[in-house]
């Protein structure tokens, strides 16, 4: 798979998502999709980007997180000029003070086993026709494929598409 496809399709997506609802992102890093999504639809569609930067988490990938990355963060977003907004905390605290309707949610946590717990708490805030992508490796290192093979039988999603381990699905109802 060409990453210009991935890039592509994102790209599509990203530029579906209906006025009023919004972008959020689950697992911000350096920012490199949130600010993706930016250059895409500047102000137009708010972008949330969410993240603990907790430095006793275990390394994703052979990456651990180190004390510079939020700073890399935000001088990435300062030298953008982009109006992300961050949400400073854990996940599963961010989703209980949830309010906003999401046309379309990045899942890049980087960690295993929890996609379907994440899924149960977002996917209410998810508008019909709202897109949520999940990112993964070709090998199913974060046990994402058995989820979402769960989620398409429950006839409520739609897959779009599954690129080099990452899926993008469509909410159906
Ligand atoms: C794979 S990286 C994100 C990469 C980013 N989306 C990008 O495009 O560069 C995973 C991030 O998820 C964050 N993370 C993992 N578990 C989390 C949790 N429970 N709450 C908040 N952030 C979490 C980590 O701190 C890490 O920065």
């Amino acid at each position: 798979m060409k990453k210009s496809e991935l890039v592509e399709k994102l790209t599509e997506l990203i530029l579906e998502v209906p006025m009023g609802s919004c972008i959020v992102e689950l697992g911000t890093y350096h920012g490199k999709s949130a600010l993706f999504y930016y250059k895409l639809v500047g102000n137009k569609i708010d972008i949330f980007t969410i993240d603990d930067f907790d430095l006793e988490r275990e390394d994703w990938l052979g990456q651990e997180l180190k004390p510079e990355d939020e700073n890399i963060f935000y001088e990435n977003v300062t030298g953008a000029n982009a109006k992300i907004k961050v949400c400073r905390m854990k996940i599963e605290d961010a989703v209980k003070r949830w309010t906003r309707s999401i046309g379309f949610l990045l899942w890049d946590v980087g960690e295993a086993d929890r996609l379907k717990e994440d899924l149960e708490a977002w996917s209410k805030f998810i508008i019909p026709n709202g897109v949520v992508v999940v990112k993964d490796m070709p090998k199913n290192i974060f046990h994402t494929f058995e989820v979402i093979e769960e989620l398409i039988e429950s006839e409520s999603w739609e897959r779009l598409y599954h690129l080099n381990g990452v899926s993008f699905l469509r909410r159906l109802k």
